[in-house]
């Protein structure tokens, strides 16, 4: 059939086949109109069906069958979604089954495309690392082309939950600490997946999760409570949601945790209150995996049908593999328990979507094999994971400039537990390929290296474990070596979803391994591995080069390669802080002063710290360093006060001083001194990522203004309150070279 027909026909709003038969013109009805119609021939059976999401058996179980019930209920309009049906044939099949059914209402197939698709990008907390929109960007833009090219309409991503406590593995998949940063970062994700727009056949929709506050698990243990007071809620864990959503994002999810005693996915202050109404979302809230059937043990409903009844008022508009609406809604309604208007609201919000997609001009128009074959996996995209990658390594310790290592080294050795790993380089939640898609350490180096230099390997010991068996051969090889470079870390199951850790020290006796191989006097260069801000307080004090490379994706090996040898200069910055011990956690950047702070960081004189260690963090949030060496100076006010309507700009040099061309972030931090609630001591409210040649300068130009100096004051009213501000600008949190104070003052006292 022709694509403009089908088009037409979609355009009357009805479904598929019916307006295939009916082939009436192309009419000029707004997508509402056209879902309004659909809604009228539906039966309230049909309508339950578009709110109930069941996960694929394949993935699960192996090879779904015709008799699979599932299909059965796809056949007979149950079913309003699936996710993990990947793969353009596998859609197409799928889809294949929803067209039986009396209405003929595509299916949407939905997928955690979390960082790449066939491709792997760096985990989200690399990612966040180079604080560098436009990659973080592309990252998402080639997630979203190779997996729309596999049929799928619908990535569960971005996670943008604010993190301060690395034992939660889920910090893995989100930006850090910081809420301007994350929410820059939620925004660029969101333009990734989404693309210029939905319909587009390398557009995914985007799933902003979790709403809400998922971030603060008590304890860093996963699907844990949360308790947060409305301010830290509002000015903390909500503004990346809000970023999202004015991006454009066309669905949320909500999320495990109760929050001040209510579980997100029954609760209608999130969902109604904020997100429907407050923040006027047009889209649809999937629920988390069976989260409103979950809702029974947290204790807050006692069946499914309770369930289903508190999360549709709640908000929650579709059931993702909780069988709850589907068994328990028809019910309610006839019961006289849940408005059928609640339900047509639901319906319609997942209707949009689907003819925004285009599905009803065509439901297989993403299950396209040949668009499939050509897309995945292809040079350009494995080129962008690379550049991406290499931009997400943050540089730790570099003394005496012992990077980057020369290519004429005659031998280096690798050694430790994940130099010569595939599967690590993937980190968690990657659409799981071919082992030998992803590139090593140790091959990234031999693509790296000509035949003049010989690489040697040694495990030196498993990841966890306790023996020190192998410590003798690793240590044998590093001295046949010029270099040794070592590899530690976690593996890459050890964070993610239910991963959490109580203790995030690098695991077993890596640390003891390096300490054996440095006590030989070659040089060692430490890559450090992992999901989660880790502790390695050892090679922190010793090492001389540590390199934190996370989980890099498809293309870690040869990332890394580029960085050790100074093909490309790393920039990276941290976005969490990485602690000296569990016991300070939560750290984090923006803290307030207390009553009692302590200048030295430390406790003493009743001052606010611990007996045993500092306040601060191993590597504070903003950490980075580089090859080159930067300077800033010359810091300008255009004015010392101004009034609210206006703006003061700031101006300052910066200069690359040191030997390479190299990226430097310039961070700007602002606190208020005095107000009517207390501040943090710093808050991110502006950065530059900079591209400098050796001897190279550049005027760096912010503009504050009031909505940078607002909060939310006693009344939660969100405000700027005159007075006296301070400037900080630096290249990290923690190493501020220029400072100033400017005021905000009363326009009514100059009236
Ligand atoms: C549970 C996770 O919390 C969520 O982030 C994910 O999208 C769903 N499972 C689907 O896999």
């Amino acid at each position: 059939m022709q694509r403009t027909l089908l088009l037409a026909l979609a355009l009357s709003g009805l479904s598929y086949n019916a307006i295939a038969q009916k082939a009436r013109p192309a009419n000029t009805h707004s997508v509402d109109e056209r879902v309004n119609q659909l809604l009228a021939q539906m039966t309230l059976e049909e309508k339950v069906g578009q709110l109930n999401q069941y996960t694929s058996d394949r993935l699960a179980t192996g090879p779904l069958t015709e008799n699979s019930s599932k299909y059965e209920d796809i056949k007979t309009g149950k079913v309003g979604s699936m996710l993990n049906v990947r793969g353009a044939k596998d859609t197409r099949m799928v889809q294949e089954l929803a067209m039986r059914s009396r209405l003929k209402i595509p299916l949407l197939f939905g997928l955690d495309v979390i960082h790449g698709y066939r491709v792997t990008f760096p985990i989200p907390l690399a990612e966040a690392s180079s604080w560098d929109m436009k990659a973080i960007e592309t990252s998402a833009r080639v997630a979203a082309a190779e997996s729309a090219a596999a049929g799928i309409h619908w990535t569960f991503a971005p996670m943008v939950d604010i993190a301060r406590d690395p034992r939660w593995g889920r910090v893995m998949e989100g930006a850090g600490e910081d809420t301007y940063l994350g929410s820059m970062i939620a925004k660029a994700r969101v333009k990734g997946f989404q693309g210029k727009q939905l319909g587009d056949l390398d557009a995914v929709m985007a799933c902003v999760k979790h709403f809400a506050a998922y971030g603060a698990a008590i304890g860093g243990r996963d699907y844990n409570s949360v308790e947060m007071g409305d301010r830290t809620l509002w000015e903390t864990y909500l503004p990346p949601f809000k970023a999202a959503l004015d991006a454009g994002a066309a669905t949320f999810m909500n999320s495990f945790n109760d929050l001040n005693g209510i579980p997100a996915t029954g609760n209608s202050y999130l969902q109604r209150d904020i997100l429907k109404g407050k923040w006027g979302f047009t889209g649809f809230v999937v629920s988390d995996w069976s989260s409103i059937k979950e809702m029974i043990p947290h204790g807050f409903a006692k069946d499914p049908a309770q369930a289903a009844e508190i999360a549709i008022k709640a908000g929650s508009d579709m059931d993702m593999e909780g069988r709850a609406y589907i068994t328990s809604l028809v019910k309610l309604v006839n019961d006289k328990k849940v408005d059928v208007a609640i339900i047509d609201d639901a319906v319609r919000r997942i209707l949009r979507k689907k003819f925004e997609l285009g599905l009803f001009d065509d439901p297989y128009r993403f299950s396209n094999e040949a668009r499939e074959k050509k897309e995945l996996n292809s040079y350009a995209n494995r080129a962008k994971a690379r550049d991406v990658a290499k931009r997400s390594i943050v540089l730790l310790k570099n003394d005496g400039q012992l990077l980057p290592l020369s290519k004429n080294t005659k031998t280096i050795a690798v050694i430790g537990p994940l130099g010569r790993s595939n599967i690590d380089m993937m980190g968690f939640w990657s659409v799981k390929w071919d082992n030998d898609k992803l590139v090593s350490v140790y091959e990234g180096l031999e693509n790296k290296l000509g035949k003049n230099t010989k690489l040697l390997y040694a495990k030196g010991c498993g990841i966890t474990d306790t023996s020190k068996a192998g410590f003798a051969e690793a240590v044998a090889t590093a001295k046949q070596a010029d270099v040794v470079i070592m590899a530690v870390g976690e593996a890459y199951d050890m964070s993610g979803e239910a991963k959490s850790k109580a203790n995030i020290h690098i695991p077993g006796v890596q640390e003891e391994l390096v300490k054996a191989v440095q006590a030989t006097g070659k040089p060692v260069v430490v890559l450090t591995m992992s999901g989660r801000p880790m502790i390695f307080n050892w090679i922190a004090d010793n090492a001389k080069a540590i390199l934190h490379t996370w989980w890099l994706g498809s293309e870690a090996g040869n990332a890394i390669a580029d960085v050790l040898f100074g093909d490309y200069d790393p920039a990276g910055k941290l976005t969490m802080s990485f602690p000296r011990s569990e016991g300070q956690i939560p750290v984090y950047y923006n803290h307030k002063s207390t009553g009692r702070p302590s200048p030295t960081d430390l406790a003493g004189s009743y001052r606010s710290g611990y007996l045993d260690m500092p306040n601060s963090p191993r590597y504070a949030f903003g950490y980075g360093l580089s090859y080159t060496t930067f300077e800033l100076s010359d810091l300008k006010l255009d004015k010392k006060a101004f009034v609210d309507t206006d703006s003061i700009t700031v101006t300052c040099n910066l200069k690359n001083t040191g030997k390479y061309a190299g990226e430097e972030v310039v961070q700007l931090y602002l606190q208020d001194v005095v107000a009517s609630v207390t501040r943090p001591v710093q808050e991110l409210k502006g950065f530059e990522k900079v591209s400098l040649k050796p001897g190279e300068s550049k005027t760096i130009k912010f503009v504050i203004n009031k909505e940078m100096l607002s909060f939310y004051d006693q009344q939660m009213k969100w405000t700027a309150e005159p007075g006296e501000f301070k400037l900080m600008i630096g290249n990290s949190s923690d190493h501020i070279t220029l400072r100033t104070n400017f005021e905000l003052t009363d326009r009514s006292a100059n009236q």
